[in-house]
């Protein structure tokens, strides 16, 4: 059985170092057998801030607006997938806008679906990974990689921890012109792009293994498990919810 595992490079800059070390990820996580994989950038794309009308939550629905910008697609990749690996570049100690702005949607609307009670799931649903890099030295690397585990965590999703290194995150600290020329980081920092890789085989090493668990241990596990963890159809209900409204 393959599984699928969504990239998700939050740069507003196309063809930056974020899509850089997302994509050697991705590369990495594909030869691990059954593992599938695709990025998608936020380059490019439109996505409104949470505005916090909680009409998810009254209407038991995702985000009402999400078919007025990018959020309509963003849900059915994000709840499809497997696993996920996010990228982000530090903007002033924090994520850009944009990645902000879909991580609020996101995590309202399926947190606006489980207070409402139309989903009852408090288990996982993915296993994920974090990757950043910045222009400084203490940049606000660890900012970020904090932020967005906390963002899976939330997202109940199993974080997976790189390789040798002290914060959740791929750290590229970095002062040159690979900060300021798009897709310069392989070049200039080959480390980052080692962890980078790192990271995407765990991810997809780690998945494997939670899902053939799950599947070892269907027995005597609670039913929410294979729901939302061993099948796609509680994704897909989630996804259908509210639909006909
Ligand atoms: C608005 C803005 C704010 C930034 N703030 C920081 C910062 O706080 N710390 C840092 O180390 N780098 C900062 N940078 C530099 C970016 O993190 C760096 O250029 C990074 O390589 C951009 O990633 P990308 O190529 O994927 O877009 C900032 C850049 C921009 C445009």
């Amino acid at each position: 059985m393959g599984y699928k595992i969504l990239g998700i490079a939050g740069s507003p800059r196309r063809g930056g170092n974020t899509e850089v070390m997302v994509r050697a990820a991705l590369k990495s996580a594909e030869e691990v057998p059954g593992i599938e994989t695709e990025m998608i950038t936020l380059a490019g794309k439109k996505v409104m801030p949470c505005i916090g009308c909680f009409k998810c939550m009254e209407r038991q629905e995702l985000c009402i607006f999400k078919d007025k910008d990018y959020m309509a697609e963003f849900y059915e990749k994000w709840l499809m997938a497997d696993g996920i690996i996010i990228g982000s570049p530090v903007y002033h100690l924090a994520v850009p806008g944009i990645l902000k702005n879909v991580i609020d949607r996101l995590g309202e609307g399926i947190w606006g679906l489980k207070k409402s009670g139309a989903i009852d799931s408090n288990w996982f649903f993915k296993v994920g990974g974090v990757m950043t890099q910045g222009l400084a030295t203490f940049g606000g690397q660890e900012y970020v990689s904090q932020y967005l585990v906390n963002h899976l965590v939330l997202m109940n999703c199993l974080v997976v921890p790189p390789e040798n290194v002290t914060v959740p995150g791929v750290v590229g600290s970095f002062r040159d012109e690979s900060a300021f020329k798009p897709g310069m980081i392989e070049e200039y920092h080959p480390k980052a792009i080692e962890n980078a890789k790192i990271m995407g085989k765990r991810v997809a090493e780690v998945l494997k293994i939670v899902k053939s668990g799950v599947e070892n241990l269907k027995d005597e596990l609670p039913k929410e498990y294979l729901d939302y963890v061993l099948t796609k159809d509680g994704c897909e209900k989630i996804l259908n919810m509210g639909q006909n409204k």
